[in-house]
């Protein structure tokens, strides 16, 4: 591991680190912001609220190049790692809902954005994985509030952002070393931990919404779905929304 860099205030994480990685950064190196004014996310409108409370940290990882395939499914061993972290703050408790966002208690706790580096030789030299996770918020905006919990709200108890990243980051730095080595490890515990498995789901693609029912998931990481004409597919972009506290989230 090459160090976490620490500031107080950013546009978003994940753009510093990519101009760093650009630069010719290690893999390993971590960055984490107080807050961050301009985070990006992957739906509502692509913005992020980052908010005082919670860990808004980007990880550069570099292995050997990765082919498409094998970075596509990047983004949800991504989510087995951070439940892992997770676990060490609020053992067992948060679920995925595919393809990568944390939940708890029907209420997202983590939303993940995965940016690879332009690919070269039609292979991908680095990706910056960006996590945004709520640590000790209390309440949230009107536009998420009912959407969106805490550790600090689901425990009771304020948690070292500190540790949470420490933590996030002990868990990259072991995907990086066993992208290659223990897929059928993250595979099997991706489904272990899927909440988006056996639910109806609403399904959103190129602005258009259907309701069907998620099945499993497929052996690169698509969601398996049926349509109530009988329609079976395999879901590889979009969201798939399931019912959480506050309608389909
Ligand atoms: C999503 O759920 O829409 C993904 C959100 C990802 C947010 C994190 S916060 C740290 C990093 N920097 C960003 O600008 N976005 C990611």
């Amino acid at each position: 591991m090459s160090g976490l860099i620490l500031l107080d205030s950013v546009d978003s994480t994940n753009t510093y680190l990519k101009k760093l990685a650009y630069e010719d950064a290690p893999g390993g190196t971590a960055v984490a912001a107080a807050i961050q004014t301009a985070g990006r996310g992957r739906s509502s409108g692509n913005s992020f609220i980052s908010e005082p409370g919670g860990l808004y940290y980007s990880y550069l990882l570099r292995t050997s190049p990765l082919s498409p395939a094998e970075a596509s499914t990047l983004t949800a061993k991504t989510a087995v790692a951070v439940v892992r972290a997770l676990d060490e703050f609020i053992p067992d408790s948060a679920g995925i809902k595919w393809v990568n966002d944390i939940m708890l208690n029907g209420r997202k706790l983590c939303g993940i954005l995965t940016e690879a580096g332009h690919a070269e030789n039609g292979l991908i030299p680095f990706a910056v994985i960006g996590i945004g996770i709520n640590v000790n918020q209390s309440s949230f905006p009107d536009e998420i509030s009912g959407k969106a919990t805490s550790i600090f709200l689901e425990t009771g108890k304020k948690t070292d952002i500190r540790l949470v990243a420490d933590a996030v980051t002990a868990h990259l730095d072991y995907l990086a070393k066993h992208l290659a080595d223990d897929s059928a490890a993250y595979f099997e515990e991706y489904q272990a931990r899927c909440i988006s498995i056996g639910k109806n789901v609403l399904a959103i693609r190129n602005n258009t919404e259907e309701l069907c029912f998620a099945t499993g998931i497929s052996s690169n990481y698509g969601l398996a779905v049926t349509f109530s004409d009988g329609r079976k597919e395999i879901l590889t972009s979009g969201e798939a929304r399931i019912r959480g506290a506050c309608g389909y989230i």
